[in-house]
């Protein structure tokens, strides 16, 4: 087991902006450099906001997500929920989805990494953040 490693989950609002062209070659990118460095996770877009899951080793995963995607002028707002060690990975391969989750496969290790990181605190904004991409959060 990888002893360094980390998770980071947000939510932005995408930049009113960005065309479906954007989008698509945002989430090439995405995948491109996620696949080739071993990252994990997520990546959704609907309504106009993203959610992210990002699962990999914490040097990569904190300098790709300090040094480029805060800094990315394609989103704002950017909150983040859960930014924390991890023992096991939920998500084994990367997958970038446009609008909303395509497999079952996909809600089940969403819904898993969040019941896993959730808190009291965080729980009535996440059911909030998460409708725009269809995600019921369930009970507490
Ligand atoms: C919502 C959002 C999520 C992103 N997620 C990733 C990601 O997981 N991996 C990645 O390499 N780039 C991601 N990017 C793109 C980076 O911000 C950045 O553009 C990319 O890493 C290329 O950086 P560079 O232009 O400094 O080479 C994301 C951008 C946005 C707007």
């Amino acid at each position: 087991m990888n002893n360094n490693s980390f998770t980071i989950c947000y939510f932005s609002d995408a930049s009113a902006s960005l065309t479906n062209e954007d989008i698509n070659s945002l989430f090439d990118q995405v995948n491109n450099f996620n696949n080739s460095h071993h990252i994990n996770g997520i990546l959704l877009f609907g309504m106009g906001k993203f959610f992210q899951v990002l699962e990999g080793d914490e040097t990569i995963v904190k300098d790709l997500f300090t040094d480029r995607i805060l800094n990315d002028a394609r989103h704002s707002n950017i909150f983040t929920v859960i930014e924390k060690a991890y023992d096991e990975p939920i998500f084994k391969n990367y997958s970038s989805q446009f609008n909303t989750y395509k497999e079952p496969e996909d809600l089940t290790n969403i819904l898993s990494y969040l019941r896993q990181n959730r808190t009291n605190s965080t729980h009535n904004k996440l059911e909030r953040l998460l409708s725009p991409f269809g995600i019921p959060l369930g009970a507490k």
